[in-house]
């Protein structure tokens, strides 16, 4: 019997989206403390976790305040997506594990994996099976509303039967890549069609955005992106129906937690990873493009901290 977390999740759930390169450790504990419900790790190889373990894991481990904290996996081979999938559970032990169908970078759809998957009905059900059968952790699924001729009715239909728990749709076409109008009808025929968790994902920024993707799918909960980047605060304002807008001040106290964070997880290489958020942190501030070119060379805390002690707004 799997212990399906899903089912025990506050509604609407507000799930952290898998992100490579920004959902690590320190970012995820960021928006867990924000109110987010579950959240993803970046997507991880399952063939570098068969051949070259080591990074992969260290990148995958968490802290337990992030629980529930779901592993996605991509690849295009069935065999190693079991054996990623075992090693995983012995070495990582998180709440669950969840299949990447989505993803349109070349370099992935080249390999067969990501969102080309979705074209390969066969393969994409073996791949499934194979991470079910070797957990007893709950599996899920994310996609995109469609590629090609095959949307996601298509997709989910072929998946019939098997213990798939939630699933999270991209309510964009392959086609569409990271923007344009979110395909709301479909989600919410996938809503009536499959009896899991659905979460729709694509374009939400604001309390508004995720009012009007709740009520238009009727989904079980939400996906939040690139809404959360420099603004992971975006958690409780979707909960309390509160503006997304903070003041100068505040943004700075929480960019400077979450680079102690960073510090203390990943050391120097923290503080270079964390030059991105400061610069998302900053948008939209006044002087954020002076602001930006200093924050953009910081080399460790005490550079974080002088600029941001120095700013008069
Ligand atoms: C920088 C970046 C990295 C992403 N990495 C992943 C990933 O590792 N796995 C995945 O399933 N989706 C990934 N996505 C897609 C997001 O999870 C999400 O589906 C997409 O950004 C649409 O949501 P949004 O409009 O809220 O940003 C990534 C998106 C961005 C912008």
């Amino acid at each position: 019997m799997k212990n399906n977390f899903w089912e025990k999740l506050n509604r609407p759930i507000y799930a952290l989206a898998p992100m490579a390169g920004i959902t690590d450790s320190a970012f995820r504990q960021i928006c867990k403390k924000f109110g987010a419900n579950v959240v993803y790790s970046e997507m991880a190889s399952s063939d570098a976790l068969v051949f070259n373990p080591d990074k992969t894991l260290k990148m995958l481990k968490f802290n337990k305040v992030e629980q529930p904290y779901i592993v996605q996996l991509f690849g295009n081979n069935p065999k190693h997506f079991a054996d990623a999938t075992k090693l995983i559970q012995a070495k990582i032990k998180p709440n669950g594990i969840d299949i990447n169908f989505g993803c349109p970078v070349k370099k992935i759809v080249k390999q067969g994996a990501g969102v080309a998957l979705m074209k390969n009905l066969k393969l994409s059900q073996e791949i499934i099976k194979s991470v079910i059968n070797n957990t007893n952790l709950p599996v899920s699924i994310k996609c995109r509303a469609s590629v090609g001729k095959i949307n996601v009715l298509k997709f989910l239909d072929n998946l019939n039967g098997l213990d798939i728990k939630a699933v999270m749709i991209h309510g964009r076409s392959f086609k569409q890549g990271f923007t344009g109008l979110i395909d709301f009808k479909i989600i919410k025929k996938a809503r009536n069609y499959f009896g899991g968790i659905i979460l729709a994902n694509g374009g939400i920024n604001s309390y508004n955005d995720a009012i009007e993707t709740l009520i238009k799918t009727k989904a079980d909960g939400l996906g939040i992106a690139r809404g959360a980047l420099g603004s992971p605060w975006i958690f409780k304002a979707l909960r309390t129906g509160q503006s997304i807008k903070r003041s100068h001040r505040a943004i700075f106290k929480i960019a400077l937690q979450h680079s102690e964070l960073a510090y203390k997880l990943k050391g120097a290489v923290g503080i270079v990873e964390m030059r991105k958020h400061l610069s998302w942190y900053i948008r939209g501030l006044p002087g954020a493009r002076k602001l930006r070119e200093q924050l953009i060379n910081v080399k460790n805390l005490k550079d974080i901290r002088e600029i941001l002690k120095g700013v008069n707004l």
